[in-house]
């Protein structure tokens, strides 16, 4: 085993982010007019409560399926767009990956990581998903957990995420179902009976792909629908090898357990994964 010395990691990681910052001021004062609703302190608040609940969307369904996706981690290095408040950076870290870099556009969210995930591999910047070609580096994993539903034009992101690859790398990601994207909130989420029971999912407009601006948790909280072969076609556009695809799925157990959050997963999934692969033909 080879022995590192801990001073060296870190003026190597404290040259890694001077160097990373210089790009991104520039490119940040150049490119960023993104939406950024996670710095709204409402916002910010209710995602954080709701995400440190025993029981959310976040731990309960999407961290095990985009788990059971991932190659072995140990020795890697990974990128994770949109890594909101470090939890899955943090896991990667603990799973063995050589360095994780945890990259996000609000800062409320990285404060929260580097208060609360940190770790000796692990370095946050802030970024945008849209300005990832800034990033020098190359990396054997990339992953992003329900971020890329606010990317306005994901064949870009595809081509940039697939540059920021090495030969053979993977790149594991969820993003919310284009069935759940689809709502445009001229209607109920749902079809209900009289007495609030959900009958089937509503999928108003599905072939309308583009910008929706729905009111949840804030007035305009806006989001990009696509149709699930416009997903799969600007991840093989980029070059990628998809390796699997899944679709959330929630046991009858929870969602007889807790029909309040998860009742309607019965009629239309969440969230999409994918496992895909940079291989060279
Ligand atoms: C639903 S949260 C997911 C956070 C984290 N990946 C997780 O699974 O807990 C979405 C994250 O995407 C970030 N985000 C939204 N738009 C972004 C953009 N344009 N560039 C980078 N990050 C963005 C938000 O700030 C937020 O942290």
């Amino acid at each position: 085993m080879a022995i590192v010395n801990e001073e060296d990691i870190v003026s190597e990681k404290s040259a890694f982010i001077d160097k990373q910052c210089d790009t991104l001021k520039t490119n940040r004062e150049s490119k960023m007019a993104k939406q950024n609703v996670y710095d709204n302190e409402g916002f910010f608040e209710n995602f954080k409560d709701t995400r440190s609940k025993k029981i959310n969307f976040n731990d309960c369904i999407e961290t095990p399926i985009l788990l059971s996706l991932l190659p072995e981690v140990r020795g890697k290095t990974v990128l994770d767009i949109g890594c909101g408040m470090g939890q899955h950076a943090k896991q990667y870290s603990n799973m063995g990956a050589k360095s994780v870099i945890g990259i996000d556009i609000s800062e409320r969210m990285l404060e929260y990581a580097k208060e609360h995930f940190t770790g000796e591999n692990i370095t946050y910047l802030r970024l945008a998903l849209e300005d990832i070609s800034a990033l020098d580096d190359r990396f054997d994993l990339v992953t992003s957990s329900l971020v890329f539903d606010y990317a306005e034009n994901l064949d870009e992101l595809m081509r940039n995420v697939y540059r920021l690859m090495n030969s053979g790398a993977y790149f594991v990601f969820s993003m919310s179902h284009p069935m759940a994207t689809a709502w445009d909130g001229t209607c109920d989420r749902y079809t209900r009976t009289a007495s609030g029971e959900r009958l089937y999912a509503n999928v108003p407009n599905y072939m309308v792909e583009g910008k929706r601006s729905v009111k949840w948790v804030v007035k305009d909280y806006e989001l990009y629908h696509r149709t699930f072969s416009t997903i799969v076609n600007a991840i093989v556009g980029a070059g990628l090898k998809i390796e699997r695809c899944e679709e959330s799925r929630v046991s009858d157990e929870m969602r007889t357990q807790y029909p309040e959050q998860f009742g309607g997963t019965l009629h239309r999934p969440d969230f999409v994964f994918f496992r895909c692969r940079k291989v060279n033909i």
